[in-house]
């Protein structure tokens, strides 16, 4: 599988922070990661590409760039960097892609304004481009993030580095904890304790220090191939996945709808079957990214399925409930929203779906989700299919390789 792209960001922002070298094995080759990695370099990291990749943090710390920071497709580079960039002092420009230019960038700035943050623009709702001013230093924050956003957890936690004082994001549903984990691992002190059904996670500012970071797996990737199998009947193992309990929801789904899904030490392994709708909770997949994947397996499966407060989804690279339900429908099963459920009434069988075209969503995870539609029933014709690049280069090759 293809390096996890999450932990691929931040060990590329943790080793630009961090004074010294870094080393970094199986990152991502996504252009998201790429852009990230760019970005690293315009402020003053030295990176080098390769199998092994190293970040070198400048001893005196980043310096801002004159030129625009391009965060290109990636609301995670965005929003990180927002919060990273509250420790390089100087003004700031960035921007990114028509998609990137859409989505809501007030769920950071707000707490980045609480921390001390400066937006030259005055709207509360800015989107990107958009220039802020940092001093370099931020101020001690308690925050409860209003949304389920890993990002803005995130975003506040790289700010909290600067802090003038320990600071707290506290989140109702425990989202990724790839943040809190590698700073611990970078040698910071953090704190997690448990709050309501989800987290509080305390920082204690400082500096990162340089190490090797393996990325393992990425399993929202994996996702796509999970689903194949369990709605052809097949069988894939999926070897070195990150399997934290925030990222792998989508297997216990998949679970509970029929596959067989077995837990190694160094992979998963999931073997299809005849699968029925489930009620899937959104604290099962936080951050959403898996619902496309599994809305396949949804219109495959016997009767209803339902994704209980999946709203986030209409703000992500493309308006993915809308893209969703289009594709679903476009199998021929039944999809419709209420509110922020989306409800899908399954085929039985992929067998039952019909040919189709997809061109709407310049969005990789709709494309991989529509490939493996068509290669489960009937075929499909993507007119985008680059749009994998953000994420998964190489994944067209690596579907080829499991059919063959
Ligand atoms: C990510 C967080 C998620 C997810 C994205 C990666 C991250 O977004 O969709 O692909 O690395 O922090 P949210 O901020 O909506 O959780």
């Amino acid at each position: 599988m293809p390096g996890d792209k999450s932990i691929s960001h931040r060990a590329l922002m943790l080793g630009a922070l961090a004074d010294g070298t870094s080393t970094i094995g199986g990152l991502s080759t996504g252009a998201d990661v790429i852009g990230t990695a760019s970005i690293m370099s315009s402020l003053g990291a030295t990176v080098t590409l390769g199998e092994r990749v190293s970040v070198i943090g400048p001893p005196e710390g980043l310096t801002p760039s004159c030129d625009p920071l391009d965060c290109g497709n990636s609301g995670t580079t965005a929003r990180l960097l927002l919060g990273l960039l509250a420790g390089v002092p100087g003004v700031h420009h960035l921007d990114g892609d028509e998609s990137l230019r859409r989505r809501p960038m007030n769920r950071v700035l707000a707490p980045l304004h609480l921390m001390g943050v400066a937006l030259s623009t005055p709207e509360v709702n800015a989107t990107f481009p958009l220039t802020i001013e940092s001093s370099g230093r931020s101020l001690a924050l308690s925050y409860d993030v209003p949304v389920v956003s890993a990002q803005v957890k995130s975003a506040v936690l790289f700010a909290g580095l600067v802090a003038d004082g320990p600071v707290t994001v506290r989140e109702r549903v425990t989202t990724r904890t790839n943040t809190e984990d590698m700073f611990a691992d970078a040698g910071l002190r953090v704190e997690r304790s448990a709050w309501r059904v989800g987290q509080s996670v305390t920082l204690w500012p400082g500096r990162p220090t340089a190490r090797h970071w393996e990325v393992p797996g990425d399993p929202s990737q994996a996702a796509f191939f999970a689903v194949l199998a369990a709605v052809s009947g097949s069988r894939i193992a999926l070897p070195s996945l990150y399997q934290g309990p925030e990222r792998t929801g989508f297997l216990r789904v998949l679970e509970r709808m029929g596959a067989r899904v077995d837990w190694l030490p160094d992979e998963v392994v999931v073997q299809g079957a005849d699968l029925e709708g489930t009620e899937i909770f959104g604290s099962e997949i936080p951050s959403v990214d898996e619902v496309p994947a599994l809305a396949v397996a949804c219109a495959a499966a016997r009767g209803r399925s339902v994704f209980r407060d999946v709203g986030e989804l209409r703000f992500k690279e493309s308006d993915r409930f809308a893209a969703t339900i289009a594709l679903v429908q476009a199998l021929g099963a039944v999809a419709w929203a209420d509110e922020d459920d989306l409800i899908i009434d399954g085929l039985t069988s992929a067998r039952a779906f019909e040919d189709f075209a997809f061109g709407s969503a310049l969005d990789h995870r709709m494309v991989m989700a529509a490939a493996v539609a068509g290669v489960a029933g009937r075929g499909v014709t993507i007119e985008t299919p680059l749009a994998v690049a953000s994420s998964y280069p190489h994944f067209f090759a690596d579907l080829e390789s499991v059919l063959s």
